[in-house]
């Protein structure tokens, strides 16, 4: 019934959950784990109670990650966990999410609490799973010309006769350099490379003949960064800038997961916790130091020789990274704090790299278009298009931008979390289980299913949502409108307790124990989110006075693994036949790698940002009336006459 694809990642994921005892351990255990006290089954994790805090904090400081996705506002119904005892009453919201789950005693870990401690058993669907990252772009090639250089210079020891400072040798090498600028741990050094290395050293420059290291011995290796920091995922590439050699690519989960998937969710945590916006900031940091140094283990090198590091992600990334408060990005006229380039040097920020290295992030656009969206317009190249082109990046928002010869807009639209597999009742991320492709037999409406790994299906990510419903769509199971067809039901299309609904895999066939099913709340999810898009498309082509489009790019994860046709079935854009429709991958980091090792890029990366017409569509006149329309789904019986 269903293939397995991925194997190789999703074990990579599942070797980061954590290692499950076995189920009698916790049939075993006494009922109560001692008072205050909250074991988590079956990972085994304690934690003592303090304070009236719910399943889902404590999870969070026993280090079990729980999946939440709303971050913990009792809307997703995705934290589900069973305690032994009986905790707070539920509220009828609550009830009403667990359905009739709620009868074998689970609970949202959100919404409840143990006032006397006891054990949790967390199912094995309510654990946070790895995504299948998206590392590479398009692969470009690119001409290796960094703003760094490295060279080798000698020290020798001062003359009797003719005494000079160690610094002397510097300025000579670097003329025009400012003196009284020189690092401490630039002068620190100097004496080490007399004493170890006989005067050898390898000397840094970089912008404006600023000396940046200098380390003792010849041909010591000058590496930069590149991040491409995601709300969900965060990826790390380091190259060798003498040489353009990329090194070693890292990748993981964005820590902040646990505060919600959205970027809402994230701004929203920062504001209501005191120290909401350090600990976010902090989360992240870490991630990243650690990401680091598994690069630096995997390259064989250490990080205090990466000199020069370029960041892109999303504007509420990018204001949360550097500690800027979020919350005017939630706000109109959602401003962001800086949209111009951060350059710091890395330590301000938080990064362990070298003493004097430098950080910098890319420029954002607006509150909603990030650094890296203009990472990905610099990745495509928006500057050299000769057809209209179409560049669309979709996440819990969706960025994109339409480039005509010597023309560019760019806008946002909130497609929500629905992309993603988030407020879909049995969505789920691009991890082992989730169903990622679907094929429906038009007559009998049995279904067949790829999924991410050697498992049953446990929940639809947002490319398995996508084909699903285009498969739907084109059998006409779900008419244009949105509704399932009532003409059509058999055992697959039933009514279910919220209107009819399709089941996509019975109790029997999946790991959920329960028929996993798509219902018409999850149609209409994906029609707000679809609607939102299409409207951003439509609007942006109408001030560019675009008729038709002549190549779609997809950019980011999402877009990676989308099926162009899935996509062309369910009306996300309009897509005439001619159109060419292409994948590029993590277009954002390689646009980040591209400003990191050639200089050209890195400048361009200005005028590109300047020239990029900006819409807001929250404001615009019409916006409604394109929203409405592009919610509903192409007619398949009419497209096929
Ligand atoms: S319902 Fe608990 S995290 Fe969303």
């Amino acid at each position: 019934m269903h293939k397995a694809r991925r194997n190789k990642a999703a074990a990579a994921a599942e070797s980061l959950l954590p290692e499950p005892e076995p189920e009698d351990e916790y049939r075993s255990m006494p009922p109560s784990a001692g008072k205050n006290v909250v074991v988590f089954q079956p990972m085994g994790r304690r934690v003592s109670m303090k304070g009236d805090k719910t399943l889902l904090e404590l999870a969070q400081e026993a280090g079990v990650a729980l999946e939440s996705t709303c971050g913990g506002k009792g809307i997703c119904g995705k934290c589900r966990v069973q305690p032994s005892q009986q905790g707070s009453s539920p509220s009828e919201k609550e009830l009403e999410l667990l359905g009739p789950d709620a009868i074998t005693g689970e609970r949202l870990a959100c919404q409840t609490s143990l006032p006397e401690g006891g054990v949790v058993w967390v199912p094995e669907q309510s654990l946070l799973r790895q995504q299948v990252i998206l590392t590479t772009g398009h692969r470009r090639r690119i001409e290796i010309d960094p703003l760094l250089q490295a060279k080798d210079i000698t020290i020798t020891f001062p003359a009797r006769d003719k005494p000079r400072s160690m610094t002397d040798f510097l300025l000579e090498a670097v003329p025009g350099s400012d003196p009284s600028r020189l690092p401490l741990s630039v002068l620190q050094e100097l004496p080490t490379c007399l004493r170890e290395e006989s005067g050898r050293a390898t000397l840094v420059t970089g912008a404006d003949r600023e000396i940046i290291d200098v380390t003792p011995g010849w041909g010591a290796p000058c590496l930069g960064l590149a991040v491409d920091l995601g709300t969900t995922t965060v990826v790390a590439y380091l190259f060798d800038l003498a040489t353009g050699t990329p090194l070693a690519v890292e990748a993981g989960m964005n820590p902040q997961v646990t505060h919600g998937d959205d970027v809402i969710s994230r701004i929203a945590y920062c504001g209501e916790h005191p120290h909401g916006l350090h600990e976010m900031s902090t989360l992240v940091r870490e991630s990243i130091d650690r990401l680091v140094r598994k690069a630096c283990v995997t390259a064989g090198v250490e990080p205090d020789r990466i000199m020069d590091c370029i960041m892109v992600g999303n504007t509420a990334m990018h204001h949360i990274f550097l500690g800027l408060d979020p919350k005017v990005l939630s706000q109109a006229p959602y401003a962001p704090v800086a949209d111009n380039w951060v350059n710091v040097k890395a330590r301000q920020a938080g990064l362990s790299l070298a003493p004097e290295a430098w950080l910098h992030w890319l420029p954002v656009k607006a509150g909603f278009v990030g650094a890296d969206t203009i990472a990905v317009a610099l990745a495509v190249d928006i500057n050299q298009v000769n057809l209209p082109t179409l560049i669309l990046d979709l996440g819990t928002n969706g960025e994109m931008i339409l480039a005509v010869t010597e023309k560019a807009i760019c806008c946002s639209a909130a497609a929500g979390p629905a992309f993603e597999g988030g407020h879909i009742t049995y969505g789920m991320r691009a991890a082992a289980g989730a169903v990622e492709k679907v094929v429906i037999d038009p007559s009998s409406l049995e279904c067949s299913l790829t999924v991410i790994g050697d498992t049953k299906p446990l929940g639809l990510c947002g490319s398995g949502l996508l084909s699903l419903i285009s498969q739907l769509v084109t059998v006409r199971a779900i008419l244009p409108n949105g509704s399932f067809n009532a003409d059509k039901m058999n055992t697959r299309l039933r009514s279910g307790p919220e209107g009819l609904e399709y089941v996509v895999a019975f109790a029997e066939q999946n790991g959920l124990g329960r028929d996993l099913v798509l219902t018409s709340k999850d149609v209409a999810e994906i029609q707000l989110a679809k609607g939102a898009i299409r409207a951003g498309v439509e609007i942006m082509m109408k001030e560019l006075e675009v008729e038709s489009l002549g190549r779609i790019i997809l950019a980011g994860a999402f877009g990676n693994y989308l099926d162009p046709d899935d996509a062309r079935n369910i009306g996300l854009f309009p897509a005439p036949d001619h159109c060419l429709i292409e994948s590029v991958g993590n277009a954002a980091g390689e646009g980040a790698i591209m400003a990191l090792i050639n200089r050209y890029h890195r400048n361009a990366v200005n005028s590109l940002t300047r020239d990029l017409l900006y819409l807001e569509l929250t404001t615009h006149d019409q916006f409604h009336d394109y929203f409405v329309d592009g919610m509903a789904f192409p007619d398949s019986e009419k497209e096929a006459k």
